[in-house]
């Protein structure tokens, strides 16, 4: 608690140097600046060099460059990006035969520019893929072998267009129920289960030097972790190359436990490597007992959900910090199973909490506020490397 209450007293000053380009108070004396720049570690990926890998997911005006304030921080904070929208299905190829690759280069090479680890997501998911790709063009669901076709021609197409350029893919996403069985997506209910370990046999033909990974939410929770383990050692049994499991961080403030984390995190590091992939901390009230990132369960606009409006008063913004503080203890102690940890944003400003479960509102979920600005959870993160344990 000693720590937090002091990290916290000092955090935006001491963030704000250590993040180099904002609107920090002078200290109070030429001295203090110096030492407080000399102790303050320079940025996430310094803070965690030898640990993991720390990013964050781009939209497309930032991938472009466009958005030179949010540049600045991608550049300086970060070594690995994933694209938010970019690479996936309905904007890579919205037409039968029309690919649309403008934007996912541009995203290619902001990565390749800086020597980042790129991130691709994802190939095979229910959302976010046009009806066309399910249906048979009166209407009909398509039949497997047409189904089986536009999934080769895609992961042909767009995983080799970037072949020995983007680093891992996420491969399959959100296969699972929150029970852990399969879900019956269009994919699954044409093809089967094959599809699966189809998709990540094309993937490999495709680019053989990318990492493959399966993508998931909610895999804290027991059954799904169970599914998720199910799942990719059946692939791997029969010989498909799956590297790694990207746990989907999109977490709130008390749930769930530190516990119940970590139990993943040592199951699927058995497996092969154990990703952070989209990580945020949801602070808004919650209309129903529902989490994970099901896009599909929305709500009407309400106020009494839309709470912070002007800004987060400070006891949410420590907590905020605490959870962060503790959520990264954690990795840092499971360092040696981590390989990477994305925040799945840049700034509260472009979450897509703002617009899920309920459209409209203002969140807070990442560690840059909406001016850009640290917030007390960056610092709460960096300090959380020199007060661990040894990775375990
Ligand atoms: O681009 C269109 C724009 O032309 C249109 O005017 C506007 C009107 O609503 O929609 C825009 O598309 C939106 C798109 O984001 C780009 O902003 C879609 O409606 C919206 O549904 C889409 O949401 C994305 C969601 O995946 C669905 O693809 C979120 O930004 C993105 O953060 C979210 O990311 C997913 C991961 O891929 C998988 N895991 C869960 C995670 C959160 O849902």
């Amino acid at each position: 608690m000693k720590k937090h209450n002091a990290l916290l007293a000092s955090s935006l000053l001491l963030a704000a140097i250590a993040f180099g380009c904002t609107e920090a108070q002078p200290a109070a004396t030429e001295e203090a600046a110096q030492e407080q720049a000399a102790t303050a570690p320079a940025s996430l990926k310094d803070a965690f060099e030898q640990d993991f890998h720390v990013g964050a997911a781009l939209n497309g005006y930032q991938a472009s460059g466009k958005d030179a304030k949010a540049t600045a921080i991608i550049t300086r904070q970060f070594n690995t990006i994933s694209p938010e929208n970019l690479l996936k299905w309905g904007s890579v190829h919205p037409q039968p035969g029309e690919y649309t690759f403008g934007p996912a280069d541009e995203y290619v090479a902001l990565g390749e520019k800086h020597n980042m680890f790129v991130v691709g997501h994802t190939l095979v998911w229910h959302n976010q893929t046009p009806n066309w790709v399910f249906e048979d063009g009166k209407g009909k669901p398509a039949s497997k072998e047409a189904l089986l076709q536009r999934m080769e021609d895609h992961i042909n197409t767009v995983a080799g267009r970037y072949k020995g350029r983007v680093d891992g893919w996420d491969v399959v996403n959100e296969a699972l129920n929150d029970d852990g069985t399969l879900r019956e997506s269009k994919w699954h209910s044409i093809i089967g289960e094959e599809y699966l370990e189809k998709a990540f046999r094309l993937a490999h033909k495709a680019a053989p030097d990318a990492e493959l990974y399966y993508n998931d939410y909610n895999l804290w929770k027991p059954a799904k972790r169970d599914g998720a383990i199910r799942l990719v050692q059946h692939l791997q049994r029969q010989g498909v190359q799956v590297d790694g499991i990207g746990m989907q961080g999109h977490w709130g403030l008390e749930h769930p436990s530190i516990g119940q984390i970590e139990e993943s995190i040592l199951a699927f590091s058995k497996l092969g490597k154990v990703m952070i992939t989209e990580l945020d901390i949801d602070v808004l009230p919650n209309p129903s007992n529902r989490n994970g990132a099901d896009i599909d369960a929305t709500f009407d606009f309400d106020e009494k959900y839309n709470v912070y409006t002007n800004g987060l008063p400070d006891s949410v913004q420590q907590q905020l910090a605490r959870r962060y503080a503790d959520i990264f203890a954690l990795f840092h102690k499971h360092r040696d199973k981590i390989s990477r940890v994305t925040f799945w944003g840049v700034t509260d400003a472009n979450s897509w909490l703002n617009d899920w479960p309920i459209q409209g509102r203002t969140s807070h979920p990442l560690l840059f506020d909406r001016n850009y600005n640290p917030k007390p959870a960056f610092e709460a993160v960096l300090n959380s490397v020199s007060t661990n344990s040894p990775a375990q």
